[in-house]
């Protein structure tokens, strides 16, 4: 039985449910909190064991009662492919969580399956976005699959290819002359004139849910046994800020002791959170003139700044930037490891390069890399 509230990641407000988007009083990010106490952990882990088909087998952590169907097309259950590849982060125990293998060819999958769902459930009739690609496909692929149409506002720059998958699924797309942040006011504007519900990165609180659930495939792959860190490729962070309340959520719930530290990756052309990170501040401004071939990075200000802050520096983990031919290469040796990386996934093995040379990343610690989509969504 999955029962949660929502409440303000900023000022702890609780705010009903229903249609919820961001907190009211203070425009921040909403989370959901479930009510642990009345779970029991182990027969959990053992259900959970038992199930297949998609990241809904986790439901009890997630935002559907035992009566509600998730609108769903297999997400999750991606593989956590242990790589040993040759360079400076060869003496560490390297994973990869490759979310290149979701319907829509990225971890995007997850967080709008959760979104759609339970907006369907309270009643959306269209759905509205600001996407670099990856999330646009995924939300219209959801979308269509409720029966609900799906509009983007997408840059000027994005490439034909990302723009007719997104099509391919059903989206109606608008070119707008700008970055992402510029989409994302476009997107908001629609919303308020059409009453279409807006599904922007943290303007509504589902998406982490839905994200989560590779932090909970990842615990159960290595053995309830939490990796060391993971290193994340941070644009908007719901990834980072999922994993972060997964574990979190796990220990109170008595299935893991210890923790995992967090590491985010950014582009060396925009880096709001590295910045802010080296300069110990508690939020993240806005990056001007951003500029990075890994679009899913180009985020120059996220909503969650805070938060993604907030989990690393409660992790003990930290952040690091990358040059664009870092990531390149990086992506270019986990292809020669078998795997589709894309760009932000060649990301974290640079990043997790750079942190075994500062000493970040210990010999033997079991790391996690997030390969966030697959090289052929580009
Ligand atoms: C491939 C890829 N990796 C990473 C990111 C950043 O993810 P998040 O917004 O969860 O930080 C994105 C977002 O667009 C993406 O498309």
């Amino acid at each position: 039985m999955s029962t949660w509230r929502l409440e303000c990641g900023a000022c702890g407000e609780e705010v009903s449910r229903r249609g919820a988007t961001v907190c009211p009083s203070c425009r921040k990010p909403l989370l959901a909190r479930y009510d642990l106490g009345s779970l029991d952990g182990p027969a959990l882990r053992e259900a959970w064991a038992t199930r297949r088909g998609s990241m809904w087998r986790f439901r009890e952590l997630m935002p559907v009662e035992d009566d509600e169907a998730p609108v769903t097309l297999g997400e999750g259950e991606t593989p956590l492919l242990e790589v040993s590849v040759p360079g400076d982060a060869a003496d560490l125990r390297l994973f990869v969580k490759d979310e290149g293998q979701n319907p829509t060819g990225s971890f995007k999958d997850r967080g709008l399956s959760a979104a759609v769902t339970r907006a369907t459930l309270d009643g959306a009739r269209e759905f509205v976005i600001p996407s670099a690609g990856n999330a646009g496909a995924a939300l219209a692929a959801y979308a269509s699959r409720a029966g609900i149409p799906t509009q983007l506002f997408i840059p000027e720059d994005t490439p034909e290819g990302v723009a007719r998958r997104c099509e391919h699924y059903g989206a109606r797309i608008e070119r707008v002359d700008g970055l992402i942040d510029e989409c994302g006011r476009r997107s908001a504007e629609y919303a308020e004139r059409t009453g279409a519900f807006n599904v922007s990165t943290l303007k509504e609180p589902y998406r982490i849910e839905g994200k989560k659930t590779m932090m909970l495939e990842i615990v159960e792959a290595l053995g309830w046994e939490p990796p060391d860190a993971i290193v994340y490729p941070t644009g908007g962070g719901t990834g980072l800020i999922g994993s972060w309340k997964t574990l979190d959520e796990l220990r109170e719930l008595g299935l893991i002791s210890g923790g995992t530290r967090l590491y985010s990756v950014q582009a060396d052309g925009c880096a709001p959170i590295v910045r802010a990170w080296s300069d110990g501040s508690a939020d993240a401004p806005k990056w001007e003139d951003a500029s990075t071939e890994a679009w899913g990075l180009r985020v120059p200000g996220a909503l969650g700044d805070f938060l993604i802050l907030r989990a690393l520096r409660e992790t003990e983990g930290g952040a690091v930037s990358v040059s664009d031919e870092a990531m390149r290469d990086g992506a270019r040796r986990l292809g020669a490891a078998g795997i589709g990386a894309c760009i932000e996934g060649g990301a974290t093995l640079a990043a997790a390069e750079a942190l075994r040379r500062s000493g970040d990343l210990a010999a033997g610690e079991r790391v996690v890399l997030f390969n966030t989509a697959h090289v052929l969504t580009y």
